[in-house]
């Protein structure tokens, strides 16, 4: 079992990876295994930023006082790009669905998508930064234990478990 808050940085290497997958499917064209990835990816960074937003982050703003860069509202704030920016990559792979030539609208999507890995990149290290080792430093060892089974809960009944292939 995880035990500590920082460990959860693993969570984002999954992500990383279930989204590398969906681009090796963009590369080979096959745009259907593409679809099915990203709407994975999708709710399980749904589920994700959801529990942080649940659990971690209401905790984070009572017990730390905000450092510039590290405060609730930045971790809010991105996720909701996050989760808009990903709405319009998956409109623009549904177009590239219906083209019988699709280079260009295909070199377009991955432009966008190379952006949208530096939005992850930055909100993954802001976390890893403030959020998972502030809320180390701040909680006890049972409430680690408790926070940490409770979101492990979630994620058996939710999509968080990442299995490639
Ligand atoms: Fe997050
Ligand atoms: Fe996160």
């Amino acid at each position: 079992m995880r035990d500590n808050f920082s460990s959860l940085s693993k969570t984002h290497d999954d992500l990383v990876l279930l989204f590398f997958e969906h681009q090796k499917a963009l590369l080979d064209r096959d745009i259907l295994r593409a679809s099915v990835l990203l709407n994975r990816y999708e709710k399980e960074i749904q589920h994700h930023t959801g529990l942080e937003e649940e659990w971690l982050i209401p905790l984070y703003e009572e017990r730390i006082k905000a450092r510039p860069g590290g405060d609730a509202s930045n971790f809010v704030g991105e996720h909701s790009k996050i989760l808009m920016y990903l709405q319009r990559l998956k409109d623009k792979l549904v177009k590239i669905k219906n083209l019988k030539e699709m280079t260009h609208e295909l070199i377009n999507l991955l432009d966008d998508e190379a952006r949208f890995k530096d939005l992850i990149l930055h909100h993954d290290e802001r976390e890893e930064r403030f959020l998972f080792p502030e809320l180390d430093r701040v909680t006890t060892i049972d409430e680690k234990n408790r926070l940490l089974l409770k979101m492990q809960d979630a994620n058996h009944q939710g999509v968080l478990k990442v299995r490639l292939g």
